[in-house]
């Protein structure tokens, strides 16, 4: 998008290839008005009272668009002019900004940006027609700190020549935006995409495909390659010396839907939480930021302190809150995971608290935690994947304890599960934001329910 007033401009985003496939007939171009910004961060106009949807627009902005018909209503509007600027804009620091699908709202200044991101959690928590007692402030989590990236890589042809294009990919599409930088992810990680992109280029052949997951553990990086197909023996000696040279705490590889298989293991491969080390299986969850772990913790245990008794931490991972509360209670970790449940034990006993830590591999979609079990228990805490946990919250409604504390990266999941507790009579006495996904649409939340 070109700009007629400002001289560092939007990125130019001609909209074409946003959508797999060719992008459907345009209706032509008008001029609108930027109202507000949605809830997936594209700005909202209105013409002939039809919503518009603009990405890369902030409220106020005047923005001469090329108009398309929106799969399930509305006009998407392809932004081709700033013609002025609201107060709401600024610069993205990111060069990739606007390309690159992995930040949708960089181009929002403060406070319209903490404004809007806590504005997530308000609507949310509306639309679903739930009442807090009270809404924290958004609790803000600083750029350049993401420890785990996820990344595509592609070998093709430029100009005669092979390269990798290795990045995020571009919004609402498939193709890879070739990055040199990313103002979230930690430098420690984006220092290595020189060295990756030169690994990829020997390892895959003209055309194929992998995906790269780094995260930056205590004790160095853990890199998980997805590739297509198993390593040969070239592949395991190569790969060994890129860990040394790149001083790795572990590198991975995984083909076709098998286990991640370390090929060097350098260092144990763990994190702290809270101080308790703990190792991380490879590829195993942690949560994107050590701020933003630290923040839901802190939001989790706060009203946990006082409880007497034992508490659940369902969908538990390695153990990020279930260890820290073990230090002053009986805790049962449970997660489908088996690994996980084998790190978060032997971190217990490595701690000194073995034997206040009980572990469970359980499917809770399938079989979550039912009265009987759920008896006796002070608080239960769980923290699903996107999905939410329906069938585990429709269990607490029926036989919860007093206490249960929600965390949730997908507002839309969290809103449907608390619904249920509320409908059983749970009062929504707390919610905090945290915005561990800094500049894109997705948001944590960690609520408290009591009766
Ligand atoms: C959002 S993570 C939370 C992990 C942990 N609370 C943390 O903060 O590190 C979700 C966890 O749910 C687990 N999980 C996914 N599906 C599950 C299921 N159906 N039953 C039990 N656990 C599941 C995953 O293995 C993962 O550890």
């Amino acid at each position: 998008m070109s700009h007629r007033r400002r001289s560092s401009s939007p990125r130019r985003r001609s909209g074409s290839g946003r959508h797999p496939g060719p992008p459907p007939a345009g209706l032509g171009e008008a001029v609108v008005t930027i109202d507000a910004v949605g809830g997936q961060g594209d700005g909202i106009a209105r013409h002939g009272g039809v919503p518009v949807f603009v990405p890369q627009t902030a409220s106020g902005d005047i923005v001469r668009v090329e108009l398309r018909p929106r799969p399930g209503g509305g006009l998407d509007g392809a932004p081709r002019e700033l013609l002025a600027a609201g107060p709401g804009r600024r610069d993205p620091p990111c060069p990739h900004a606007g390309a690159c699908g992995g930040c949708v709202v960089q181009h929002l200044a403060d406070p319209a940006y903490a404004d809007w991101k806590r504005g997530l959690a308000v609507d949310a928590l509306a639309k679903a027609g739930i009442t807090a007692d009270r809404i924290d402030p958004l609790v803000r989590i600083p750029p350049q700190s993401r420890r785990r990236i996820g990344l595509r890589a592609r070998k093709t042809t430029r100009g005669g020549t092979s390269v990798v294009v290795l990045g995020y990919t571009e919004p609402r599409s498939h193709r890879i935006v070739d990055v040199a930088t990313c103002s979230v992810a930690h430098p420690h990680l984006v220092g290595l995409l020189p060295a990756l992109r030169a690994l990829l280029c020997d390892r895959l052949v003209e055309g194929e495909a992998a995906t790269v997951a780094l995260t930056r553990l205590s004790d160095g990086v853990d890199l998980v390659l997805d590739m297509p197909r198993p390593p040969g023996l070239d592949d395991r000696m190569m790969l060994s010396d890129w860990a040394d040279a790149n001083d790795l705490a572990r590198l991975s590889w995984r083909s076709a839907g098998t286990a991640p298989e370390p090929i060097a293991h350098r260092r144990a491969g763990t994190v702290l939480f809270d101080g308790i080390p703990v190792r991380v299986p490879p590829g195993g969850f942690l949560q994107a930021t050590e701020h933003s772990e630290a923040a839901i913790r802190t939001a989790v245990t706060a009203d946990l302190a006082g409880a007497g008794g034992a508490i659940a931490d369902l969908f538990a991972g390695i153990g990020a809150f279930a260890l820290p509360l073990a230090r002053s209670h009986p805790v049962l970790g449970i997660d489908s995971h088996p690994e996980a449940i084998d790190c978060l034990l032997s971190a217990a006993r490595g701690a000194g608290f073995g034997e206040r830590v009980q572990g469970e591999v359980r499917n809770l979609f399938d079989r979550p935690l039912e009265a009987g079990e759920l008896d006796g228990l002070a608080a239960v805490v769980f923290d699903p994947p996107r999905a939410g946990a329906r069938a585990q919250a429709a269990a607490l409604a029926k036989a919860g304890p007093p206490r249960v504390v929600a965390v949730s990266c997908r507002p839309a999941s969290f809103t449907r599960d608390a619904r249920i507790l509320v409908d059983a009579g749970y009062r929504l006495t707390r919610m905090t934001p945290i915005d561990q996904f800094v500049w894109s649409a997705h948001l944590e939340l960690v609520a408290v329910f009591e009766r």
